[in-house]
Order: structure tokens, then sequence, then C-alpha cells
């Protein structure tokens, strides 16, 4: 059941689907993976199977210097799916360095993708350029071949992602695809991107909303965490007096609005009043004040029940974790077959 204080996101899904998602552990969750892919889950967990990975691998891609930082982190993000209503009755869970079959797909799929392919990606590229020296090691630039071992190890159908990852998923198609040649028959994935807008929600200051810039908000926000977010939300810098007409896509407290409000009517009418002028960026700030306090305040409790029970989210993860190599043992050996590697010693 879908119960979050926002529009429940159409999720582009059909029962016949098999979905992997999952998020890389290196600090809390925020609400632009709740805009961007935690909400489709909550609506889609009723739809078809979910695995959710906890991708511990790939956060080390960029954390190799403060593993410790990943480690306390996958309990936390668990905390968050908790939090946010994905339930475990329905989702798989799945902790990706206990799969190794998945680096051994990684090794495998690295063997169909061309050096210069690989290195083109741009959503990589974007993000060595804003994390810097930490992001220059190999494993880091070969992280969507990993990613796309995940996706077909699963045998996923839908990928879920925010639209930063559509270069992951052509990556991981194109896979499937050099493997279907071979005679592999694990399906060719397809992304699932949020509908309406860019479907990417921006920090504050207007940037991708992200840990590493801080200008996200995280999902266990107080009050007063959302107080001082929402007062440095930029607005448009270009705009006089609050009886000017004004474009709605420049405040940032806008897009939080498009994203998160469920009085859908409301927020056309102040998005036309606005334009038309008369509407001061505090009155939209207060509205998102609101509105995130609203959507934030029972995902807090939930979160601090689970919180007071991390055994049991242990177990769910374990549990997961084990069934999930079951199914990613099953992908290796079609796998590993189009390379000719069944049983070649046995
Ligand atoms: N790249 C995703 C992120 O940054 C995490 C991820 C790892 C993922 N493996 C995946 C997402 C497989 C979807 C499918 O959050």
């Amino acid at each position: 059941m879908f119960d979050l204080h926002m529009p429940e996101p159409a999720t582009g899904l059909s029962p016949e689907d098999v979905v992997l998602t999952g998020d890389r552990p290196t600090g809390p969750l925020h609400l632009g993976h709740l805009a961007g892919s935690l909400a489709a889950r909550v609506a889609g967990q009723d739809i078809c199977p979910h695995t959710v990975l906890v991708a511990d691998l790939q956060a080390l891609t960029d954390h190799a210097h403060d593993v410790d930082r990943v480690g306390a982190a996958v309990a936390e993000v668990m905390v968050d799916y908790a939090a946010v209503g994905l339930d475990p009755a329905k989702v798989r869970f799945c902790l990706q360095s206990d799969v190794p079959e998945l680096a051994e797909i990684t090794v495998l799929l690295l063997n169909l993708v061309s050096l210069e392919r690989i290195l083109r990606n741009p959503t990589v590229k974007a993000e060595v350029g804003q994390k810097g020296d930490r992001a220059r090691n190999a494993g880091f630039a070969v992280y969507p071949a990993s990613q796309a071992a995940d996706i077909l190890g699963f045998a996923a159908t839908a990928v879920p992602v925010g639209r930063d990852q559509a270069p992951m998923l052509e990556l991981a198609s194109h896979l499937a695809d050099q493997l279907a040649i071979r005679g592999c028959r694990l399906p060719v994935p397809r992304a699932v991107f949020p509908e309406g807008g860019s479907g990417r929600l921006p920090g504050f200051d207007s940037r991708k909303a992200s840990k590493t810039l801080n200008n996200a908000i995280a999902l266990g926000a107080s009050d007063a965490d959302i107080a001082a977010a929402v007062r440095r939300m930029v607005s448009d810098p270009s705009r006089r007096s609050s009886s000017d007409p004004g474009d709605p896509e420049k405040p940032v407290a806008f897009a939080y609005l498009r994203a998160f409000d469920p009085d859908r009517t409301g927020l056309a009418d102040l998005e036309a009043a606005y334009r038309r002028g008369g509407v001061g960026d505090g009155d939209v700030k207060a509205r998102a004040e609101r509105v995130i306090r609203d959507l934030l305040g029972p995902i807090r409790e939930r979160r601090a029940a689970a919180a007071g029970d991390r055994a049991a989210l242990r177990d769910v993860l374990r549990e997961g974790t084990a069934s999930a190599r079951d199914t990613a043992q099953q992908a290796l050996d079609e796998i590993r077959a189009c390379f000719g590697l069944s049983r070649r010693s046995a």
C-alpha cells in the first residue's frame, strides 16, 4: 500500500516484470532518492517481484579511503528503506558484496564492451569531475559494467532509476544483446524513469542533490533541519519584487513542490499566480516547508521504530542475500556457458 504523503508515481511496471534497483551505501538517503526511485519502489512492490541491492561494492569504487563509512551506511540504508515503507515481505534485500557471483559476471561482461565505450559514459565523467581524486581509480571507471552485472545477474526486466542512470541501462541492455548473440536467454532490461519534470530533484543550491555536495534533505531530517534547508533554497535572483511576474521553473522550492505536494490543484493555482505576479518567494518556501514536514514526519517515526530493531533488519538482509545468491548463480551459469566455460575442468 502506498501511504507516503506525496503523489503516487506511475510505475510503468506490469506483473510479469522482474525489478532490480539499488543504492550505494555511502550515507543517509535523501529526498532526491525518494523522488527519483524510492517512491516508485514503494508503489511497485505491490505489482511485481523486487530485489533491492545495497551496492556496497559499488560504494567502494569511490570510498576505498573510507570503508568504515560504507560499512555503517549499509545498516543506515536498511533503516531508510523500512522508513519509506519498503516491505520485507514483498521486497528481497541483497548485500552486493555477499554475492560473489556478481563479481564474476562483471569480469565476464568486461570482455563484451570496448574500453572506449565504457570510458565514454557521461554520468561517470560528470561524477569524476565532481568527486575528483577519489573517483580516479580503475574500479570507478568500470563500475557501469558491475552495475550491468547486477541487473543481468538478477535477470531483471525493468530497472526503476533516476535519469542520471540512463547510460548505465544503455550499457546493460547492450551487454544483454551481446550475450543473446552468444545464445544467452537472460532478458534485455529496460530503464523505468520517474515521470514528470526533469525527474531529478535539485539540491537547495539548485545543483544536483547529493550527499557529497551536502545540499540534500536527508529522510531522517528534523523539522529544524527542514526549516534550515528551505531557507537556503535559491529563488530567481533576477526577480526584483514579489509583485513581478515570475517563472515557477526557477525557484528550487517549486521543484520540491512539484515532486511532493499532494495537493496538485493548489500547486497549479500557486504556479499560475506566481506567473501573473504577486506571489512572494517566501510564500512558496512556506508551502514547501509544510509539504516536506508532512512528508517526513511519518517517515521519521517509522525510521525510529526500524532503528530500534536493527537485528531484525540484519536478518532480513541476510535471508534476502542468500536467496539472491541462488538467482545470481543461475544467471552466472547461463553467462559462463556463453563463454564456453561450462564445466571445463569437471
Ligand atoms: N548506481 C546506483 C546509485 O548510485 C546504485 C546501483 C548499483 C544500482 N547497482 C544497481 C541501481 C543496479 C540500479 C540497478 O545509487
